[in-house]
């Protein structure tokens, strides 16, 4: 079970109200796609449900029955919670490997996932386990990402743009592994700008801008929902 709920939940970066009255509740076992314009807040949510968010945070984060809203990101990522940011932030001289053994470090207190599992679901990264990081291809790197996440062993993950600067067909193969770990039991909530095929792949999809959520629906909606995404872009483009 790893029901997350957010309600009224505010966030400023000083003078900019980057999340304006956001309720959202992510289903366990469920993918929660996010889609919406640049700027829209969709990073600043995943960061506040990390408890990683630099701005000024209001309102609640329910994590299974229990308010986790002023817990630090330590304890959220040792609740289940982890979040793979945006631009993917693995340590680029560290070796495959160290990448994923220092995300436990300091961790005795909760049971990590080895390496091998690791490699065993991305079998490249144990084929380039002492290579340097940086050296790795973009999709190497965002599996290298993911799996850092899942070292933490979560049951909620937390996805902020997983196919940025990817090929389709890499594109097609990081989206095929967070449906396998949907079925696998995990939660998932899933930044994207690649919308359409998101709301394919999500159970539930929403639509955020200008800091507030303006749609939700089924996967059966996806057209709908990527028009309403599309206009959306246009029209901040336009304004700004
Ligand atoms: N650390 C920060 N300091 C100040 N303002 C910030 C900070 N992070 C985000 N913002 C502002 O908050 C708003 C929401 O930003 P956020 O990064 O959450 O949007 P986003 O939907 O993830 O956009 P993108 O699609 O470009 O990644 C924007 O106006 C952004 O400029
Ligand atoms: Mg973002």
């Amino acid at each position: 079970m790893s029901r997350l709920e957010l309600s009224d939940l505010h966030v400023r970066y000083g003078a900019v109200a980057a999340l304006r009255g956001v309720d959202l509740v992510v289903e366990s076992g469920t993918i929660l796609a996010l889609i919406g314009p640049n700027g829209a807040g969709k990073s600043t949510t995943l960061l506040a449900m990390a408890g990683a968010c630099e701005g000024k945070v209001s309102g609640r984060i329910v994590f299974n029955g229990n308010d986790i809203s002023l817990h630090s990101p330590e304890k959220r990522t040792r609740a289940g919670i982890a979040l793979v940011p945006e631009g993917r932030r693995i340590f680029t001289k560290l070796s495959v490997e160290q990448n994923l053994t220092v995300a436990r470090a300091g961790r005795a207190d909760r049971a990590e996932v080895e390496v091998e599992e690791i490699y065993e679901r991305f079998p490249v990264l144990g084929d380039f386990a002492s290579r340097q990081a940086g050296l790795l291809s973009g999709g190497q790197q965002q599996q290298l990402a993911i799996g850092r996440a899942l070292m933490m062993r979560p049951t909620v993950l937390l996805l902020d743009e997983p196919s940025l600067g990817l090929s389709p067909k890499i594109v097609e193969e990081v989206f095929q592994t967070v449906v396998t770990l949907r079925d696998e039991g995990m939660t998932i909530v899933l930044v994207e700008q690649n919308a359409k095929r998101a709301a394919e792949l999500a159970d539930v999809t929403y639509v955020m801008r200008h800091g507030k959520l303006e749609g939700k629906g089924a996967t059966a909606v996806t057209e709908e929902l990527a028009q309403a995404f599309f206009s959306a872009r246009g029209d901040e483009r336009t304004s700004s």
